[in-house]
């Protein structure tokens, strides 16, 4: 084995290569801040104010990162989540200006109520024989009009995460019947009730008030639903899957792009932290721990990779030429 591991022949060898064109790089935008605002639990990552976007994406477009996911944090909140499907909201009026600088970026906006509702959860919430929780069927139109305002936008691909039964489909149909049947929709179709959502959290300002989100989300031991989650919206009419958080579910991402169609990794906020925050202690080198994960999640079978790290990324990839 040691023959082919000369140096010489390592680059001739290699099975996985990075690149840029794998990654998309999370966008938090923030309708109440002056100015660009760094998320103290997510070191060399930032909350926009609306008007930073258009120069945010170029540096991205120019770096080689060609694909962006958008968040919003609205100026208000209630317990309809209006201000998501706002036509003049923030990820909305974001993706018009991202798509009139740059046509060719690929915008993608995640379609979810939790930044809008006051209670944090990521729909209509409501009593039920259990308690309060989450409402499936009642939080489906909420979704579609959420999606169809992001598609009239300029959205490329809009991405359900919040986990609802039938997600997919009713999307779907919503925007065929509005004239946006090239809209594509990419799933976050197996999402686990991660623990390694919480800098997330802090930085789109998405916690709820009671509960959790393990009425909805996946539990982490099950590997069954979690493939079986990804085969639903593979049928209901899905075009790209996802698996959430990536590092911890390789084992999945692999089983899942078996499916046939095109599968995301998204490199989640505490994965990113925890990277971060050993750097920054001199216990880890963020350099080279992040090419060794972002490599890794590509391996197990990612077409493409979001990941808070695309930028650097870009960077460190120019250097190694
Ligand atoms: C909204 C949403 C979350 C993330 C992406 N979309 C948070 C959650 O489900 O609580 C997490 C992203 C990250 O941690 O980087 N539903
Ligand atoms: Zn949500």
């Amino acid at each position: 084995m040691r023959r082919l591991r000369a140096r010489v022949f390592q680059p001739l060898l290699r099975e996985t290569v990075l690149s840029k064109r794998d990654l998309v790089a999370p966008l938090f935008i923030d309708e109440t801040a002056g100015k660009r605002r760094e998320i103290p639990s997510m070191p060399g990552q930032f909350r926009f104010p609306p008007g930073d976007v258009p120069d945010v994406a170029s540096d991205l477009w120019d770096a080689g990162i060609h694909a962006v996911l958008l968040f919003g944090i609205p100026r208000m909140k209630d317990a309809a989540a209006s201000a998501a499907y706002d036509p003049a909201g923030v990820v909305q009026k974001a993706a018009g200006a991202i798509k009139e600088t740059i046509p060719r970026m690929v915008v993608i906006t995640d379609v979810c109520a939790c930044e809008y509702m006051d209670h944090g959860h990521c729909g209509i919430v409501g009593e039920t024989r259990h308690g309060p929780d989450l409402l499936n069927d009642p939080s489906l139109d909420l979704m579609d009009r959420i999606a169809l305002s992001h598609a009239e936008c300029g959205a490329d691909i809009v991405a359900p995460s919040c986990m609802l039964d039938g997600v997919v489909q009713s999307i779907r149909s919503a925007l065929d019947r509005g004239g946006y049947s090239d809209v594509a929709i990419m799933s976050y179709s197996t999402k686990f009730a991660s623990v390694l959502y919480g800098p997330f959290r802090n930085a789109a300002d998405s916690g709820f008030q009671f509960g959790d989100r393990s009425t909805y989300q996946v539990p982490p031991g099950n590997s069954r639903e979690a493939v079986l989650e990804s085969m639903l919206d593979f049928d209901e009419g899905a075009d790209i899957l996802m698996v959430k958080p990536a590092g911890f579910y390789l084992d999945l991402l692999s089983e899942i792009r078996t499916l046939g169609i095109p599968v995301a990794a998204y490199q989640v906020s505490g994965e990113y932290a925890m990277i971060k925050a050993a750097s920054a202690n001199g216990w880890l080198k963020e350099r080279d721990v992040a090419l060794e994960t972002l490599t890794c999640i590509k391996r197990a079978g990612a077409d493409l990779i979001i990941t808070y790290f695309a930028r650097d990324v870009a960077g460190w990839l120019d250097e190694e030429q």
